[in-house]
C-alpha cells in the first residue's frame, strides 16, 4: 500500500524539510519503503511512501510539525452526502474502535461551511462504518479536547497545526511538564478540509505536534521551537565537527537539537506518536523504527565540542535539565534500553556554563556560532541589545576566518550591528512574529 503523505512545517522551512525526506532513509533502504514523489507544497511537502514510512517519518524527521496520512478525497455539496462518502469508507481499516478521536474541519469557498456540523457528521459517518464509537470522538476546540460527539455540532474547530508561536509554545510546553510520560495525547485525528466543494480526509498520526520531542522539561523564557532550532543549525552551515558554541542559550534547544542532528540521533526516540493508535501500526512498530533508527546513529558520530552559555544561572540550569531529560529518555524507549550503546558509546556531550556573552573569551578556533540572542521585547531593553549584537560579531571575528556566525532574530537592523555580512536563510514564524534565521552571506542560498 502505497500512502499519500503530507509533512507540515513551520513556514519558510518546507524546503529544509523536503531535503530531510530525501534524506530519510539510507539509499539502500527497502525500496517500497523509501519516500517517493517528494514535493514541496504550500505549507509542507507531499510524499509516497507505506506505513513503515510513516513510522520513519514520524521518528526520523525534525523539521516537521505533523504528519499526515491523505485516506479520501470526493465531491460533496450537502451534509447528507458527506455522512454518507464517509461511511463507505473502510474506517476499521484505519482505526482501532475504541480509541479515542478527534475530528478537526475547515471549510472554504464550498457550500458546506459550518465546521461544527461537518464534524459531527464525518463522526456519525465513522461510527455508521464501524470506526470509533461516539462516546470516544472528540472536537478540539483551540487545542483543547472536548468529550463526546454529541457537543461537536457546537463547535468551531480547529484546523491543521499551522504554525506555533515561541509564547504559546512555551504555555503548551508548561502544560506538558510533568505530565510527559505517560500522560500526553497520542490520539489520532482525522482532519476534513473541504474546499471548493471538495472534501479531502486525512489521518494526522502525529499526536503532539513533532517539534514536540519531550525533553524540554523545563522551558524557561522564550524558548525557541524545536524545530526552528534545528533549521538554524542546518543553515549555518555547520560541518559538524568544529566547536558549536551558543553564548546566549537560554533552555538549551539549539544545542541539543545541534547534537541530536550532527548524530543522527532520532528526534522521536523519546516519545509517543498516534499511528500506534490506529489499525495501521502498533507501539511496538514504532519501537523497531526506533530501534532501527539508532542502529543508523551509530554510525555518524559528529566530532564537534557542543558549548553553551547563558549569563542567567536559572537558564543554565533549565538547559542542564533538559539535556538530562534527553538522556533519560533514551533509557525509556520503550522495552530497550538504548543509553550505553549509542552512537558507539559516544553520545554527544554539551559543556554549560553561567556567563555573560560580554566576558566570554575564546577557547579555540574556529567556530560555528549558533544563536538565538533576546529579541528586544520583552527580555531586555533595545539600546543594551546593540552592544550585545556588536560583542556577537566582535566574538566571531575574533575567532578565525573558518568560523561562522548564525543567530535567529525579529529586528534586521540588530542583526547587521554584528558587521557579520549576513543574510536571510529563513523567514519564519515564532511568537506570531516574523523572524529571520541570518547566516553569513555564502550560506545564505535559500
Ligand atoms: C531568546 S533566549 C534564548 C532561548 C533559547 N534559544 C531556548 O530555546 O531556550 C535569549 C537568552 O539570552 C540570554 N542573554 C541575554 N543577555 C545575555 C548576555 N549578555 N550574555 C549571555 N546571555 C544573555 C538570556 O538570559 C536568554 O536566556
Amino acid at each position: 500500500m502505497t500512502w499519500q503523505i503530507f509533512a507540515s512545517s513551520a513556514p519558510g522551512l518546507e524546503r529544509l524539510l523536503a531535503d530531510e525526506i530525501h534524506g530519510l532513509v539510507p539509499v539502500d533502504f527497502h525500496t517500497s519503503h523509501r519516500p517517493s514523489a517528494i514535493e514541496v507544497v504550500p505549507g509542507g511537502v507531499s510524499f509516497g511512501g507505506s506505513t513503515e514510512t510513516l513510522g520513519h517519518a514520524l521518528v526520523g524527521l525534525g523539521l516537521a510539525a505533523r504528519v499526515l496520512v491523505r485516506v479520501a478525497e470526493f465531491p460533496v455539496r450537502h451534509l447528507n452526502e458527506l455522512e454518507k462518502s464517509v461511511a463507505r469508507l473502510p474506517w476499521s481499516d484505519w482505526l482501532r474502535p475504541t480509541e479515542p478521536l478527534e475530528i478537526r474541519a475547515t471549510a472554504k469557498k464550498s457550500k458546506l461551511f459550518h465546521t461544527g456540523a461537518i464534524q459531527e457528521r464525518v463522526a456519525r459517518g465513522i461510527q455508521r462504518a464501524g470506526g470509533p464509537a461516539a462516546a470516544t470522538v472528540e472536537a478540539v476546540v483551540g487545542g483543547q479536547a472536548k468529550p463526546t460527539a454529541g457537543e461537536l455540532a457546537s463547535q468551531t474547530a480547529g484546523g491543521q497545526a499551522g504554525p506555533q508561536t515561541n509564547e504559546s509554545d512555551e504555555a503548551s510546553e508548561r502544560v506538558l511538564d510533568g505530565t510527559w510520560e505517560g500522560g500526553e495525547r497520542v490520539h489520532p485525528a482525522v482532519v476534513v478540509r473541504i474546499e471548493r466543494d471538495r472534501c479531502m480526509l486525512s489521518l494526522d498520526v502525529s499526536g503532539q505536534p513533532l517539534h514536540r520531542r519531550g525533553y524540554r522539561v523545563n522551558p524557561y523564557r522564550a524558548p525557541l521551537r524545536e524545530d526552528l532550532a534545528r533549521a538554524l543549525v542546518i543553515v549555518s552551515g555547520w560541518d559538524r565537527r568544529q566547536p558549536l558554541v551558543d553564548p546566549c542559550c537560554g533552555s538549551g534547544t539549539v544545542l541539543i537539537e545541534a547534537a541530536l542532528w550532527a548524530n543522527r540521533i532520532p528526534p522521536g526516540l523519546g516519545r509517543e506518536f498516534a499511528l500506534g493508535a490506529t489499525a495501521l501500526s502498533d507501539p511496538a512498530g514504532i519501537r523497531a523504527i526506533k530501534r532501527q533508527r539508532l542502529g543508523w546513529a551509530e554510525a555518524t558520530v559528529g566530532e564537534g565540542r557542543l558549548a553553551g552559555f547563558d549569563r542567567d544561572p536559572n537558564a543554565i540550569a533549565a538547559a542542564q535539565l533538559n539535556w538530562q531529560q534527553w538522556h533519560a529518555q533514551l533509557t525509556r524507549v520503550g522495552d530497550f534500553d538504548a543509553g550505553p550503546g549509542v552512537c558507539g558509546g559516544q553520545f554527544p556531550t554539551i559543556e554549560w556554563e553561567a556567563q555573560d556573552v560580554m566576558r566570554l573569551a575564546i577557547r579555540e578556533t574556529p567556530v560555528t556560532w549558533v544563536t538565538n540572542p533576546p529579541w528586544g521585547d520583552r527580555i531586555q531593553p533595545s539600546g543594551k541589545l546593540v552592544f550585545l549584537y556588536q560583542r556577537l560579531g566582535e566574538l566571531r571575528r575574533q575567532s578565525g576566518p573558518a568560523s561562522r556566525l548564525a543567530l535567529i532574530t525579529l529586528h534586521r537592523e540588530l542583526a547587521y550591528k554584528t558587521g557579520v555580512p549576513l543574510g536571510s536563510a529563513f523567514l519564519t514564524d515564532a511568537g506570531g512574529l516574523k523572524v529571520n534565521a541570518f547566516v553569513e552571506s555564502d550560506s545564505a542560498t535559500r
